[in-house]
């Protein structure tokens, strides 16, 4: 039962400073008290670097903005998170903007032939430089671990793809690009868009996806999104979109998950303390931690 902390102090990803404060936040909030209570072994094993580049948000001729950074920072996660799942822990990763799952997926996928991944956010993150309305790399990490984009990108790690999309499930997607639209037709990803959630109830939606994500896969890891939660629950995220599942439908979730003991590594990402409200969406964040991690009331 150990779990090893590491903390992406990277907002290069998107255009809202701030987001790199994420990991202190969550750290704030008492993410290592939370975990330790439940009989976990925590190791912190603090931030990983990120460069700064001289000027913020300069795009590329492959319209990716800070790609370098970016890179050389998903680099390092991606070792990292390796040596934390050989040394027989599960890392749990704080962001930082979603960027950062290009290099804990690779990290994770490393001797995995089918990583399953659960993919909770308002959005996709399927773009690539060509699809791309915004030139932002967290608008990209999913399509990067399939194996589309900038080579840069793909090739972190030494292999590509890192995951397949037949072991892929979004869940609460309500903002997809025409790009992305596309590209879940083509491979045939499955999605739990906000319909499906209405319509069949959070319950069964993770039902479904459990047993998709876990069908013929070596482990799951679990990426989620603070801005796949309605605004008016977490509203310290860089790109908001109205209408997602509340805190309570996304710690019924991670309960869930936790019942299932399917989730091998997570990450949570987007928290930006410049748009919070008294570190509100941190808070739910280790809230939804401890439910992922077993918490129980009784
Ligand atoms: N689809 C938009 C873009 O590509 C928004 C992406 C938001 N991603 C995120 N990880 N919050 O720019
Ligand atoms: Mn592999
Ligand atoms: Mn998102
Ligand atoms: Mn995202």
């Amino acid at each position: 039962k150990k779990i090893a902390i590491i903390g992406v102090p990277m907002d290069l990803g998107q255009m809202r400073r701030g987001v790199d404060m994420g990991p202190s936040v969550i750290r704030y909030a008492g993410v290592v008290e939370r975990l330790e209570a439940l009989g976990w072994q925590v190791e912190d094993r603090g931030d990983i670097q990120i460069g700064r580049p001289k000027r913020f948000d300069v795009k590329n001729e492959s319209n990716l903005k800070d790609l370098e950074e970016v890179v050389e920072a998903n680099r390092l996660l991606a070792e990292e998170t390796a040596e934390v799942i050989a040394d027989g822990s599960f890392p749990l990763i704080l962001g930082g903007d979603h960027s950062i799952a290009i290099g804990s997926l690779a990290g994770t996928a490393k001797d995995k032939e089918n990583l399953g991944v659960i993919w909770y956010d308002a959005h996709g993150d399927l773009n690539t430089g060509e699809t791309s309305p915004s030139g932002n790399i967290h608008g990209m990490p999913l399509a990067v671990s399939l194996g589309l984009g900038d080579k840069s990108l793909t090739e972190i790690g030494g292999f590509s793809p890192k995951v397949k999309p037949e072991n892929v499930v979004l869940i609460g997607a309500r903002s997809l690009d025409e790009g992305e639209r596309k590209l879940i037709r083509e491979k045939g990803i499955k999605v739990y868009t906000m319909h499906e959630i209405d319509r069949i109830g959070m319950p069964q939606v993770m039902e479904e996806a459990s047993e998709y994500v876990t069908n013929g896969t070596d482990g799951v890891h679990l990426s989620l999104d603070l801005d796949a939660l309605d605004p008016s629950d977490a509203p310290g995220v860089g790109t908001p979109v109205v209408g997602g599942p509340t805190y309570r439908e996304t710690h019924l979730a991670m309960e869930i998950l936790a019942e299932k003991n399917i989730v091998t590594s997570a990450e949570f990402v987007e928290v930006n303390p410049i748009l919070d409200m008294k570190n509100q969406t941190a808070e739910a964040a280790v809230a939804l931690i401890g439910s992922l991690f077993g918490e129980k009331l009784l």
